[in-house]
C-alpha cells in the first residue's frame, strides 16, 4: 500500500438509479468543492478538530467517507495517521489523486472510487471515520446513512467518528417582505397569471442567509443525534418544539439550522460550529419554512408545534417535512390572534 491507487470505480454509475446518478454527478464538478473548501468555518473546524487531537490520530487507520478533493484525508495524514483511505463515487476523486500525489502524501493515502457501500477496503477495520456528510437542514442528501454504514461495517469497537454529535434547532422568524415578494411574483409574470406556481413555492423550504435580528422568538433544540449510536431509522423523526415570542411582531416562518461537535478527550473543550443566523456564514446558510399564516405576536405568546421529517419515498435523498403548529396568543385580543395550522414541505 505504498501508492495512491484510483482503480476503476467499484460502482458502475449507469447501474445506479437516475436520482443516484444525478446526486453523484453533482459532485463531479470542481465548483461545488471550491464552495466547500472556501467555507472556512466548515473546513477549519475539521482541521482544528484533527490537529488539536493529534494523539487520537497518531498511527491510526482512518477512513474518509466521501473524500471529494481529499482535503480531510490530507488533514488526517498530516496529523499522524498511519494510513488514510479516501472513498468517493464522484469523478472528483481523480483530482484528489493528483492533489495527494502533488502534496507528497501518496504513501499515506489510498483513494478508492465507488460507493462506500460497494468498495473493498484495504483494511478490515479502521480506527477513525472522518466525513463531511451534512446537507441543508442537516439531513438533506441522506449521506449520514453512508457514514452509519461505514461505522457498522468498518469501525473498530471504541473507534471515533469525526464529527460525532449534531443537532437541529428552530426559532420563529419575521420575513414578511421576502415571503410576499417570493409568492406575489407569480401573480403577474409579464402580464400573465402564473399563480399555479404559488402552492409549489410554498412547499419549498428556502435556503438562504437570514439576519439574526429577524429571529423573534426563543430558540428550541428539535433533535440531536449521536453518530456513535444513532441508526438509520432514527433519522426519520418527529419532534415537538415550544417557542416564546420576544416582541410585538409577525412570525412569517420557522427558521432552522444545525450545530456540529467533534470528539475531544475528557475535560478538553470540543471543536464545535453552528450554522445558525447568530453564527458566522457557512455555505449551508439557514433553512426557512414559511407558514401559511402570518402570526401576529406580542411578547411572551407561545408557538408550539411538531416537526415530522422523513426521507422521500421516491428519492430518499429528498426530505418530506411537515410542521404542525398551535400559536397561543395571550392578552385581551389573544383569541383573535391565535392560530392552528399544518404545512407540508419537500426539500429537493
Ligand atoms: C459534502 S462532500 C465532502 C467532500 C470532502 N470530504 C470535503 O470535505 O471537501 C461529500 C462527498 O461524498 C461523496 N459521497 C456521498 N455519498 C457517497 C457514497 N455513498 N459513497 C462514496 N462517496 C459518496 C460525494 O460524491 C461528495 O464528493
Amino acid at each position: 500500500m505504498s501508492k495512491t491507487e484510483v482503480h476503476d470505480s467499484a460502482t458502475q454509475k449507469n447501474e445506479l438509479n437516475e436520482h443516484e446518478q444525478h446526486y453523484f454527478t453533482s459532485y463531479d464538478h470542481f465548483g461545488i468543492h471550491e464552495e466547500m473548501l472556501q467555507d472556512t468555518v466548515r473546513t477549519l473546524s475539521y482541521r482544528n478538530a484533527i490537529a488539536q487531537n493529534k494523539d487520537f490520530f497518531k498511527d491510526k487507520v482512518v477512513l474518509d467517507v466521501g473524500c471529494g478533493t481529499g482535503i480531510l484525508s490530507m488533514f488526517a495524514a498530516k496529523n499522524g495517521a498511519k494510513h488514510v483511505i479516501g472513498v468517493d463515487m464522484s469523478s472528483i476523486i481523480e483530482m484528489a489523486k493528483q492533489i495527494v500525489e502533488l502534496n507528497g502524501l501518496s504513501d499515506k493515502i489510498t483513494l478508492l472510487r465507488g460507493k462506500l457501500e460497494d468498495v473493498v477496503l484495504p483494511y478490515k477495520k479502521v480506527d477513525i471515520i472522518i466525513s463531511e456528510w451534512m446537507g441543508y437542514f442537516l439531513l438533506y442528501e441522506s449521506m449520514m446513512d453512508t457514514v452509519l454504514y461505514a461505522r457498522d461495517n468498518y469501525l473498530v469497537e471504541g473507534g471515533l467518528i469525526f464529527p460525532d454529535k449534531c443537532s437541529i434547532h428552530v426559532a420563529g422568524l419575521e420575513d414578511a417582505k421576502y415571503k410576499n415578494e417570493k409568492l406575489n411574483y407569480w401573480q403577474n409574470v409579464y402580464g400573465f397569471d402564473y399563480s399555479p406556481f404559488i402552492p409549489l413555492v410554498k412547499r419549498e423550504p428556502l435556503v438562504d442567509t437570514v439576519e439574526n435580528s429577524a429571529v423573534n422568538t426563543t430558540k428550541c433544540k428539535l433533535i440531536e443525534f449521536d453518530l456513535n449510536t444513532v441508526t438509520i431509522p432514527d433519522l426519520a423523526f418527529k419532534s415537538k418544539f415550544k417557542l416564546h415570542t420576544k416582541r410585538q411582531d409577525f412570525i412569517n416562518g420557522i427558521i432552522s439550522w444545525f450545530d456540529i461537535e467533534f470528539p475531544a478527550p475528557k475535560g478538553k473543550k470540543p471543536v464545535t460550529f453552528s450554522t445558525g443566523a447568530h453564527a458566522a456564514y457557512t455555505h449551508w446558510k439557514q433553512t426557512v419554512f414559511y407558514l401559511e399564516d402570518d402570526l401576529e405576536c406580542e411578547p411572551n405568546d407561545v408557538l408550539e408545534g411538531e416537526l415530522v421529517c422523513v426521507p422521500n419515498k421516491v428519492n430518499n435523498r429528498d426530505l418530506d417535512i411537515t410542521i404542525s403548529y398551535n400559536f397561543k396568543a395571550g392578552g385581551p385580543d389573544g383569541k383573535e390572534r391565535s392560530r392552528k395550522g399544518k404545512n407540508s414541505y419537500i426539500m429537493h
